[in-house]
């Protein structure tokens, strides 16, 4: 058979099982940008190729997904880091006019073009660690012209970069001072104008919501809910992240691809979860960075069978990280995810958070050709090792 390109001499954990699918002496072969073959290289079809690649023993993964990031956004908080370390928390921060307030003005003054020179260096630092594809949502617009600038700054980000950029409405993200005091003014405006705007210029792929006590109630984010499904657009929630207000229990309610923080889910949510297929997604970069200290309910969530995948969140406000790595690294020692489930949550489970297992997420025929090549001994030193970057080479679409 005749390919474009051939990996030769690795070691693959191919993400597709059991386990991480270890595979010693393997290949990866790829045609037109996806895997024509990965697996041991004794049971590989006679292959030519254009480029051959040896990998001298080194290890190949899928490309590492970030399943949630609000990249896209102007300035910074590092003001409010020094208010929170005087004492003030991020809920009293943002009740005074402070956090995603503050970005949301910092962003609504920026053009497309500021947006994108500002989120480039944030989306290298994620590629340069192997990232081949990653979410962004809106949600520092709260206004028309911003969110839908932000959506199409977050679009050609794709198109700078060699790299699979999902986008994720957030319109209900936070009250936007126009609407002070008529929240469900607001979010009548986002079902009824904003919402349908961005379906039909194609520029969102899911619908988010903050289910949150300084966010929206349960009843105002099912309106969105009912928005985006009428519109044809799957949705996720930041749901119980500071409080317990039903949320993931909701978005199962409505098929949500995936529910996210997740640090006060109960058992009704977990079963909800489990039963929808809905994946949890959680944050170690927030929970460390607002120094949260009740951990998401790991344990019962592997008991339901619920898909974990983790990410970065990465944002100005809760958690200004651009490194999954760290985020692995924090998924384990915080939340005291095993090794296996940190690598599948950056995998696999991330690419079931954003409806793309059947795209990318594990090393298998028909799969778009998005690698990670790591100089490691074993997998565990991905997960084990704080601001080491062991990436050899990044892959994406077969280039
Ligand atoms: O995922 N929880 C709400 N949204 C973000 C934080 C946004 C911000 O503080 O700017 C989060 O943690
Ligand atoms: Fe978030």
């Amino acid at each position: 058979m005749q390919v474009d390109r051939i990996w030769t001499n690795a070691r693959l954990a191919t993400m597709a099982g059991p386990g991480l699918g270890i595979v010693e002496a393997g290949l990866v072969a790829c045609s037109d940008g996806r895997i024509v073959y990965a697996g041991p290289a004794a049971s590989a079809p006679a292959l030519t190729a254009v480029t051959v690649t040896d990998c001298a023993g080194r290890w190949i993964t899928p490309g590492l997904i970030d399943c949630h990031t609000h990249l896209v956004h102007a300035g910074n908080r590092a003001r409010e880091f020094e208010q929170r370390l005087a004492g003030a928390s991020y809920e009293e921060i943002a009740r005074a006019g402070g956090g995603i307030v503050s970005t949301m003005r910092a962003t609504r003054a920026a053009s497309e073009d500021q947006l994108v020179a500002e989120a480039l260096p944030r989306l290298d630092a994620l590629l340069g660690e192997g990232v081949t594809t990653v979410e962004i949502k809106s949600g520092y617009g709260l206004d028309a012209p911003t969110e839908i600038r932000m959506l199409r700054a977050a679009r050609r980000l794709a198109r700078e970069r060699g790299v699979t950029v999902r986008t994720t409405f957030l319109g209900a993200h936070a009250l936007p001072p126009e609407f002070a005091g008529n929240p469900d003014g607001y979010i009548a405006f986002l079902c009824n104008d904003l919402i349908p705007h961005v379906a039909a210029e194609g520029l969102a792929d899911a619908v988010d919501g903050f289910c949150e006590g300084i966010g929206f109630t349960p009843a105002q984010i099912e309106r969105v809910f009912a928005a985006a499904r009428q519109h044809g657009l799957p949705v996720k929630l930041h749901a119980e992240q500071l409080s317990n207000l039903g949320g993931a229990a909701l978005a199962a309610r409505f098929g949500a691809l995936s529910a996210d923080h997740l640090e006060h889910l109960d058992e009704t949510g977990v079963a909800a979860m489990a039963a929808a297929g809905t994946v949890a997604t959680l944050l170690p970069g927030a929970f460390y960075f607002t120094r949260e200290t009740t951990p998401p309910p790991v344990g019962a969530l592997r008991a339901a069978g619920v898909p974990i995948a983790l990410a970065t969140d990465c944002n100005p406000g809760s958690a200004p990280l651009t490194s999954l790595l760290l985020a692995m690294n924090m998924g384990a020692t915080l939340f005291r995810l095993t090794v296996e489930e940190c690598l599948l949550g950056v995998s696999r489970n991330a690419a079931r958070a954003l409806g793309l297992e059947a795209e990318v997420g594990t090393l298998e025929v028909g799969k778009r050709c998005d690698l990670a090549i790591w100089d490691i001994g074993q997998p565990a030193e991905l997960v084990c090792r704080i601001g080491a970057n062991a990436l050899h080479a990044r892959v994406w679409s077969g280039q």
